[in-house]
């Protein structure tokens, strides 16, 4: 078996919802401009007592419920993440201990900015291959309001915070992925040990722009697919507009993309599991679709993977 299937998804996200007019009261911006630009009306930010840990253990114990599996065989642990609680240990061992999980587990952290889910499914596949292993447990967590400059309106009206899980196994159904990094301290980053997330914003939507559509075309032809086979794509959540562009460039309606962003924002490697979270609860995506989920962020990084539900 060399594909990937998600068997059930969990999400968590904080309580505290911060809108756009709230954000005015902070930086100079409006509901208005945050709209126009992004999509995004509402975000997450976690309060005090709230943390990293708390939001990517409640997603996973929410995806293993669903999965309706027996723990213990749950073999690798990779939580996807540039926000965790702390440096070491990792937020994957944190989970293994708070979930209690067998030992024997690989548990680590990856860090790939918003593009951490999709080279998560990618590691896990290739972890869960090589060492047999009945179930995986991917996490995409991050409590970006943590690393937010509150003073610059360019950046901190753009980012949320939660946490999505997925329960997967390996899979005989159809699995493709295209990955792939273009090495680039600039565009985005966030330096250690203090600082606030930086981004040129115009550069990483020409990137995105540019990218994705080529990466859509990579995957879907490796599928053996054309992208009217494509039942949904799932994109990650940075901007409406981005997504509406992709639309564009791949002649697809905008019905066959999941979009979210309105109600959490940017929330990087927790964004693809947190729309294709939805997308099950809404019953929008079902078992047998052929789901395209792509990601692209800091690094600069991309990827894409075509699976089927
Ligand atoms: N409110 C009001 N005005 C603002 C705000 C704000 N929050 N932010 C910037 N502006 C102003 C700028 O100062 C500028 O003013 P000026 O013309 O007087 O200089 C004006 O709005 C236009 O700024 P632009 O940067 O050109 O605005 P743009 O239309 O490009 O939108 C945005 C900015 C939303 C950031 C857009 O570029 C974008 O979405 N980029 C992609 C971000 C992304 O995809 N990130 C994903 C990866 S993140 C990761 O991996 C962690």
């Amino acid at each position: 078996m060399t594909g990937i299937r998600i068997l059930a998804t969990g999400k968590a996200v904080p309580k505290r919802e911060v809108t756009n007019d709230d954000m005015a009261k902070i930086v100079d911006t409006s509901d208005e401009w945050i709209k126009q630009r992004t999509g995004m009306s509402v975000r997450h930010h976690v309060s005090d007592g709230e943390n990293h840990t708390m939001l990517a253990e409640q997603a996973a114990r929410a995806a293993i419920e669903r999965a309706n599996i027996n723990k213990d065989d749950i073999g690798v642990v990779i939580v996807c993440t540039v926000s965790a609680d702390y440096y070491s240990p990792s937020a994957a061992c944190l989970i293994q201990g708070r979930l209690g999980l067998k030992k024997d587990v690989i548990a680590f952290d990856l860090g790939a900015g918003c593009s951490g889910f999709v080279f998560g499914l990618e590691t896990i596949r290739a972890l869960m291959m090589a060492r047999k292993e009945k179930y995986g447990l991917l996490i995409g967590a991050e409590v970006l309001s943590k690393k937010m400059d509150m003073t610059d309106r360019g950046t901190c009206v753009l980012f949320g915070d939660g946490a999505a899980a997925a329960v997967v196994e390996l899979s005989d159904k159809l699995y493709t992925s295209v990955i792939g990094v273009d090495g680039d301290e600039e565009m985005i980053n966030i330096k250690t040990p203090n600082g606030y997330i930086h981004m040129d914003g115009q550069g990483t939507y020409k990137f995105a722009v540019a990218t994705v559509p080529k990466v859509i075309e990579q995957v879907v032809k490796d599928a053996g697919l054309t992208y009217d086979d494509i039942d949904y794509y799932v994109m990650h959540q940075a901007n409406l507009r981005i997504i509406e562009s992709i639309a564009k460039k791949v002649k697809q309606p905008m019905d066959k993309f999941i979009v979210n962003i309105e109600k959490y924002g940017n929330t990087s490697a927790a964004s693809v599991g947190l729309a294709l979270d939805e997308a099950f609860e809404e019953g929008r995506i079902k078992p047998g679709d052929k789901v395209l989920i792509c990601a692209f962020g800091a690094g600069r990084t991309w990827g894409a993977v075509v699976v089927e539900m």
